[in-house]
């Protein structure tokens, strides 16, 4: 950072001949404004400048109207800054005016400084002030990839491909879903947490991989809390307790006393270690104080297909993933662990209501960029995820398939950034607990 302002100070300087030394405008700068200075896109020209600037600070100084509203930047209020001043000069300048002894005399009681030291100094301020808030403004200028942390056709990927579609809409550029599975969606993620910040590279975690996950993977390679920019909050999905069709028990009573009877002929599918699968259905195992064998797949789109055929016997999946299967006959939900049952499966009744009230979770899914992403792009993509999520279409094919989509005030980044401190810190309770 010092560099830059150095760079571009000096750069400044060398243009106009003046003899104020560099570190005096840097101090001036930081310790006035707390500007964040950010590099001076190449093609920035003193056109681009010019227009907005003048006219803003125009309009605050055209009149030297002291109680004109102060101008914020960076939520700081710039009045005091007698350098303005320049930019009105500077106005006037490009457009061919001399400058006015107005400007001269109205510089607050300092000597007042040669209209050349006055213009570098100007044309430091407006390039900062008017280029840096739109450094990513044209973002995104081309693809961006969505990667999904297990294979195709599980609630992960269903939840990218639906709001994906919405979100590229307003973006103006396409969102590519790549599915990098593997390591109960860690694979993914650590792919996610060093890819390059600037916008082009973002991920769908969820609940396993920035929750749970430091709980399940002692050699995780990425920390949930500080490796990411958090986007947003997609949605909440239940967890549903599902078994193949043919599975010898028709309600979650009859199926906790057959688990427990036949604890080593079942087998329980998951979507590796540390998924959402994996971790609801360890905790069911031990409030059923059962432990039968599991079988690890890259995700539960993958796990759905052999339930269907009947190659394994049970497992916990998102709402989002058992709603179409249930639909269409091909597998039996027994309960859901939420506090009440959901539109979408009207006749699977709650954990509580069968008799198991300690089983009580919901999973979230939730869009992450790599951390050091700018602000501004993360605004910008926190939008259009907020805007699909208010969109009638995508809302209905959310809700159709029984997922809960977030309150406006639960959309933020903050507010995702504090649910994944507090997940974090419950799952390592919750782990601790079960394996004891
Ligand atoms: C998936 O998308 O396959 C799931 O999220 C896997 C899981 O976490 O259970």
């Amino acid at each position: 950072m010092r560099q830059q302002i150095a760079r571009l100070t000096e750069q400044l300087l060398t243009l106009g001949g003046q003899d104020q030394s560099a570190p005096d405008v840097v101090k001036e700068l930081q310790t006035q404004f707390e500007l964040e200075f950010v590099d001076l896109p190449r093609e920035s020209g003193l056109s681009e400048v010019q227009p907005r600037g003048r006219s803003r600070y125009g309009a605050l100084l055209g009149d030297g109207d002291e109680s004109a509203k102060p101008l914020e930047i960076h939520g700081q209020s710039i009045r005091n800054l007698y350098g303005i001043l320049e930019l009105q000069c500077i106005g006037r300048a490009s457009s061919h005016m001399a400058c006015s002894a107005a400007n001269e005399s109205s510089s607050r009681g300092r000597p007042a400084m040669t209209c050349g030291r006055r213009t570098l100094l100007a044309l430091f301020f407006g390039l900062i002030i008017t280029v840096s808030p739109s450094a990513h403004a044209g973002f995104p200028e081309r693809p961006i990839t969505l990667i999904v942390p297990f294979g195709p056709g599980g609630p992960a990927d269903t939840f990218a491909r639906i709001i994906g579609e919405r979100m590229s809409q307003s973006l103006g550029q396409p969102i590519i879903i790549e599915n990098v599975a593997g390591a109960g969606g860690t694979t993914g993620i650590t792919r996610a947490a060093q890819a390059k910040p600037d916008g082009y590279t973002i991920a769908i975690g969820h609940m396993g991989t920035h929750g749970s996950a430091p709980a399940t993977h002692p050699n995780l390679k990425y920390d949930p809390i500080r490796d990411f920019a958090p986007i947003g909050l997609v949605a909440a999905a239940a967890i549903v307790v599902i078994a193949r069709k043919e599975f010898p028990a028709d309600t979650f009573q009859e199926f906790v006393a057959y688990v427990n009877a036949h604890q080593d002929k079942v087998t329980e599918a998951h979507g590796g270690v540390g998924s959402v699968s994996h971790t609801t259905c360890a905790l069911l195992q031990w409030i059923m104080g059962t432990n039968t064998a599991r079988v690890a797949y890259r995700g539960t789109g993958e796990s759905m297909k052999d339930l269907v055929a009947g190659q394994v016997d049970f497992g916990c999946d998102q709402i989002v993933n058992v709603v179409p299967q249930v639909q269409a006959g091909s597998i039996k939900a027994l309960a859901i662990a939420s506090a009440e049952r959901s539109p979408a499966l009207k006749d699977v009744p709650t954990a509580t209501e069968a008799g198991v009230p300690k089983f009580r979770v919901s999973a979230w899914q939730a869009l992450f960029a790599p951390k050091n992403t700018p602000p501004e792009v993360v605004a910008a993509l926190n939008d259009a995820l907020d805007t699909a999520l208010d969109d009638r279409h995508t809302r209905g094919r959310l809700m159709e398939l029984g997922s809960v989509i977030p309150d406006k005030v639960d959309r933020s980044p903050a507010a995702l950034q504090a649910l994944v401190q507090s997940e974090v810190a419950r799952w390592i309770f919750v782990f601790r607990g079960i394996s004891h």
